[in-house]
């Protein structure tokens, strides 16, 4: 490895940034992190913070999770890569097919497909709902509906199902026959509605005229995250997800549940279908399931789906879909001991109760800071505050501010994660009592310096 003078000398001059200006990061070299401990983050210049962020949603165990660690080195050993195109299996990932099937019985699912990745996930459950239909004979559905605000990565399916124009305007044009519902937002929404369940009804709704227009028979599924988080943390009403489920259900159209943040017990609960009493048709997972210490994903299917797959006998339900690193033996190493990991030390249990700490400490602050418009949470380990300068008309706070108190806040003691003009937190389930106490004290002296 180059010694710190060779990395600070060459930060971001060689490597394009995910979801960055690469001019902004020239002129502004992105801050270098190099190693981690528990919940907390150093940077190369000795500065240690609470990760309020879990590296990006996933570091669910934290840092320092040794049984994880010496899975991914033995397996590296045992058997560094094959590929499990038919024909060939690998050990490791037969024991965590296994696993994250048993995990998620209790949302009705019984098979499970590995990929790399969240974006991965969402594009094989949008493939997988796609062919379901044609090995049904029903062809004619292809449509997807999903939400505004709603993150489902960035492949090219995944964008086309995305509620935030961010991530789509500049790779125009998208999948044709994707449409957008509004988010369950009471802050904005075009019904001017601030009563969630209201407003879940108003969705609903509009859920029914959308397929009343396109016509049920060419729609074929329906994508939402249970709690919209890199949308800025938008919780709906605990009737909606039950409401958009039975609309599904009455007009054949599979609900994919995109649980990349919500699975494995962010919401305090395994998945967060399960928090709102829902069972889906297919979901998307990532982030968690390895805690981000190696990269993968998985779809999973629901009983109906995958019997119609495995009862085929016309030979579509061949799944010509899948990539090299789908069941990749030290990936499936780490999803076993991450789920291991994450049963034994029942990080739902942590994260309702820190999650309800630092709900809880984020609506005093606003008591405190007039530029807090809104904030969000209450379900476990994700809070958002959206920022405004000024609460009578809602004006997002401008880019420059959010820099400041984000960089104040880190000075302070926390690393916290910036969406527009929405603060994002999402820290490991394993954090304590003071580690919360010092994101709410960082964020306290970032509100101060707005
Ligand atoms: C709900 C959701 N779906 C999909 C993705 C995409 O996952 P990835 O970035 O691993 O491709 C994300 C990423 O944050 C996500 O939050």
């Amino acid at each position: 490895m180059k010694d710190n003078n060779f990395i600070k000398e060459n930060n971001a001059k060689h490597m394009w940034h995910p979801m960055g200006h690469p001019a902004d990061s020239l002129a502004h070299p992105p801050t270098v992190i190099t190693s981690a401990k528990d919940s907390s983050i150093t940077d190369i210049d000795g500065n240690t913070v609470v990760d309020a962020v879990g590296g990006l949603w996933c570091v669910n165990l934290g840092y320092s999770n040794d049984v994880v660690k010496e899975a991914i080195s033995k397996q590296l050993y045992d058997l560094p890569y094959y590929s499990a195109f038919s024909g060939t299996s690998n050990p490791a990932a037969i024991e965590a097919s296994y696993l994250v099937r048993d995990m998620f019985a209790a949302d009705g699912m019984s098979r499970v497909f590995f990929t790399s990745g969240g974006s991965d996930s969402v594009e094989t459950c949008l493939r997988l709902a796609r062919q379901y239909h044609v090995v049904r004979g029903e062809t004619s559905r292809t449509k997807f509906i999903s939400l505004k605000k709603g993150y489902h990565g960035t492949h090219f399916g995944g964008a086309s199902v995305n509620g935030n124009n961010r991530f789509r305007i500049n790779y125009e044009p998208l999948l044709p026959g994707c449409y957008h519902l509004p988010a369950p937002y009471t802050y904005r929404n075009p019904f001017n509605e601030t009563d969630p369940a209201k407003l879940a009804q108003n969705i609903a709704a509009a859920f029914e005229d959308e397929i009343a227009f396109q016509g049920a028979n060419t729609i074929a599924a329906f994508i939402m995250e249970p709690i919209q988080g890199a949308g800025g943390v938008i919780v709906p009403d605990a009737s909606f997800m039950g409401l958009m489920r039975d609309i599904c259900d009455r007009h054949g159209i599979l609900m994919i549940s995109d649980e990349v943040i919500t699975g494995f017990g962010r919401t305090g609960d395994w998945s967060g279908a399960r928090h709102w009493g829902v069972k889906p048709d297919l979901m998307s997972m990532a982030k968690g399931i390895t805690s981000g210490y190696f990269p993968v994903g998985a779809a999973l299917i629901g009983e109906k789906v995958a019997e119609v797959f495995e009862n085929d006998t016309s030979g579509n339900a061949a799944i010509f879909h899948g990539y090299t690193y789908s069941a990749h033996p030290v990936g499936a190493a780490a999803v076993t001991a991450t789920l291991n990991e994450t049963l034994r030390l029942d990080t739902k249990v942590n994260a309702a109760a820190r999650g309800a700490q630092l709900f809880e400490g984020v609506k005093a602050l606003a008591a405190k800071h007039n530029i807090v418009g809104d904030v969000r949470g209450g379900h476990g380990l994700m809070t958002g505050i959206e920022l405004v300068s000024d609460q009578g008309s809602k004006t997002p706070m401008d880019l420059a501010t959010m820099k400041r108190i984000h960089k104040t806040a880190y000075d302070n003691g926390a690393m916290v994660r910036l969406g527009g003009n929405n603060i994002l937190m999402s820290p490991p389930l394993v954090i304590t009592e003071a580690e919360v106490n010092q994101i709410l004290s960082a964020l306290d002296a970032g509100f101060s310096a707005a």
